[in-house]
């Protein structure tokens, strides 16, 4: 489909770090995105979405919203799984009813960890945090479903401009802190959001559904990604690595999630660049902002 001249409605586009850098890139891409928070239209609730719908009337149902706070999830089980698992096949379900494209967002927190080599998307998910459990409910819940024009996209660790995120609070912490100690038995997949947000758009225009995994190339620890951080920000503070025992979180999260990326190569002919470079551009931003 092309893009140019569309109206796109962006459920979390308001406030959400992806969900911002998707207004921006389909602007970039002459589209007409509608940014949306939940004070303009709740995804809990079915009459709330239609009543949007009905008045932006888009072409592509875009839903970058979700309950996203990891640790907190595991005391807020409900609320994340409304959010997470019971809200996608509603937006799905009304995008079946116009006949436009649905696309979503799941996470590489799905999947274990119990293994060292990148999940595909034909892995099958198995997460052990409340998180990770209602995310991978909603992509169940929407194969269910079966609504064919449905796209979802898995991303992982993502960092961007205009909300806080790791590397921003990485950055944060090595302005006020000679040391910084950070995880380094975690593996996966950093993503930069403008990345994320223009490989999405080359999938809607290759009219793909079903899953595909989205990231930036290369793979890296927690400790690997604040490292480069601190490195490219030229600032004076040590970053050590620490196991997860070191720095106990509510959520188990998965020790390995590098995701595969052979299926967005394959449809769209481009691969991702490197997580560094990107993440060069985002401080170097940063740094002028
Ligand atoms: N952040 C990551 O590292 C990461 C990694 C992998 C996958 N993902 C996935 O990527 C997607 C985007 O994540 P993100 O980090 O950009 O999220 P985020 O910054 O936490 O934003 C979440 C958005 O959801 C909206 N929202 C919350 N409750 C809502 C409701 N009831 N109705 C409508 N909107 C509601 C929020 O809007 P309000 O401010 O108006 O409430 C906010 O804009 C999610 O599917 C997430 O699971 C994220």
């Amino acid at each position: 489909m092309e893009l140019r001249g569309k109206t796109i409605a962006v459920l979390g586009g308001k406030t959400g770090l992806l969900g911002q850098a998707l207004v921006k890139a389909l602007t970039a891409a002459k589209a007409k995105p509608k940014p949306l928070s939940s004070k303009d239209c709740d995804i809990v609730d079915p009459g709330s979405v239609e009543r949007v719908l009905n008045k932006i009337d888009p072409d592509v149902l875009i839903n970058a919203a979700a309950y996203t706070q990891v640790d907190l999830a595991e005391e807020q089980e409900e609320v994340a799984f409304a959010l997470n698992a019971t809200a996608p096949p509603l937006l799905a379900a009304a995008a079946a009813r116009r006949g436009i494209p649905f696309l979503h967002y799941s996470t590489d927190f799905v999947f274990s960890g119990n293994r060292t080599t990148p999940y595909t998307v034909y892995d099958n998910p198995g997460a052990f945090s409340v998180y990770g459990i209602s995310k991978a409910e909603g992509e169940k819940n929407l194969i269910a479903l079966g609504y064919d024009g449905t796209l979802i996209i898995r991303t992982s660790w993502l960092f961007g401009p205009d909300k806080m995120n790791f590397v921003k609070k990485i950055i944060t912490l090595a302005t006020e802190r000679n040391t910084l100690k950070v995880v380094d038995d975690q593996t996966g997949s950093p993503s930069y959001t403008p990345d994320v947000a223009a490989n999405s758009i080359k999938l809607l225009e290759k009219d793909a559904t079903g899953i595909f995994h989205l990231a930036n190339s290369g793979t890296a620890t927690w400790f690997d990604l604040a490292s480069e951080a601190v490195r490219l920000a030229g600032l004076p503070c040590t970053v050590e690595p620490i196991p997860t025992s070191g720095y106990p979180t509510p959520a188990v999260r998965p020790a390995y999630s590098v995701l595969d990326l052979t299926r967005f190569i394959q449809t769209t002919g481009e691969t991702p660049r490197h997580w560094k470079d990107a993440l060069k551009e985002y401080i170097n931003q940063e740094k002028d902002s």
